[in-house]
């Protein structure tokens, strides 16, 4: 099967296989975070199309994200519940990458979640996922879109209800809000958001010219010239006041009290640092 499966080896959907060995690696752990039993199977098939030594270079990659990544996974994990026990009926992922929370978190039967990513994503976890014969115990919706373009109209023809509250989940994809396109994605959510719908926004504060995050954009770029650091927005854009001006009610939770409840040590950061949880008025 492996061998049929066509595997991104580079571009934004590559970074996705990246997240996959994180979470393979966590899920192998006796005192694990979370459990995911599929990606292991991504990884097997995606390093049959990877040259040697291009894998080896996502390995190293995925050893120096590690750490804070895999707790960033949980939690999401941890947030999927709240939402849901706060009445959240569909979950969005938006660049679902090779997540597979339909299938792992045993998520009741009334819950809709709507995967979004772009076509070669799915043309590599489709295949692997069935021929793991793996099946959602939710409604699960594959949505074929890229979010720079048209992605609402592929979302509502997939079956999303804008009148039923919504958790969108952006897990590493939009990166920071203060960039035009991430900002369109959110005012189009906003407008497909009934009140009670949640929305996580990330507070990060990165060097982007760090070394880590030089290699990842190299990497990612493969053949091709590495995508330029975008143009940020003055540091002092206050992504909460935004939120509230188009209508979110947002709380902020710095990573250091979001971890303190882990039974592993998730490390001090700086306390600007952590998630902006909103819930749509
Ligand atoms: C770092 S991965 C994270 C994937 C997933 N959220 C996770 O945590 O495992 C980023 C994902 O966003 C997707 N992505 C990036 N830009 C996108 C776009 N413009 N439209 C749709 N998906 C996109 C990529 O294909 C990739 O699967």
């Amino acid at each position: 099967m492996a061998e049929t499966v066509k595997v991104p080896v580079d571009g934004v959907a590559v970074t996705a296989i990246g997240v996959a060995v994180i979470r393979a690696r966590e899920s192998q752990r006796e005192d694990r975070l979370y459990d995911d039993p599929q990606a292991k199977e991504f990884v097997a098939a995606a390093r049959a199309g990877f040259a040697p030594e291009r894998w080896a270079r996502m390995e190293a990659l995925a050893d120096q994200f590690y750490e804070g990544r895999t707790i960033g996974v949980r939690l999401v994990d941890d947030r999927f519940r709240q939402a849901i026990a706060a009445g959240c009926r569909q979950i969005v992922l938006l660049g679902a990458g090779l997540d597979t929370r339909a299938y792992r978190m045993d998520l009741p039967e009334d819950i809709h979640v709507f995967e979004i990513d772009l076509p070669e994503l799915f043309d590599f976890k489709e295949p692997v996922l069935a021929a793991a014969g793996a099946a959602p115990t939710c409604h699960r919706h594959v949505v074929v879109a890229d979010l720079r373009e048209d992605w609402r109209k592929a979302l509502l023809a997939s079956g999303f209800q804008p009148s039923v509250p919504t958790y969108w989940v952006d897990e590493g994809s939009l990166g920071y809000l203060n960039q035009d396109w991430n900002q369109r994605v959110v005012r189009t959510l906003t407008e497909l958001s009934a009140p009670g719908s949640h929305f996580g926004a990330g507070r990060m504060v990165v060097d982007p010219d760090a070394p880590q995050y030089r290699e990842l954009r190299t990497f990612v770029a493969g053949h091709s010239a590495p995508t330029p650091i975008p143009a940020e927005r003055p540091d002092d854009f206050d992504v909460e006041r935004w939120l509230d001006e188009i209508g979110w009610d947002t709380e902020f939770h710095s990573w250091n009290d979001l971890t303190a409840h882990l039974p592993r040590p998730a490390g001090t950061l700086d306390p600007r640092i952590g998630t902006i949880a909103a819930v749509r008025r």
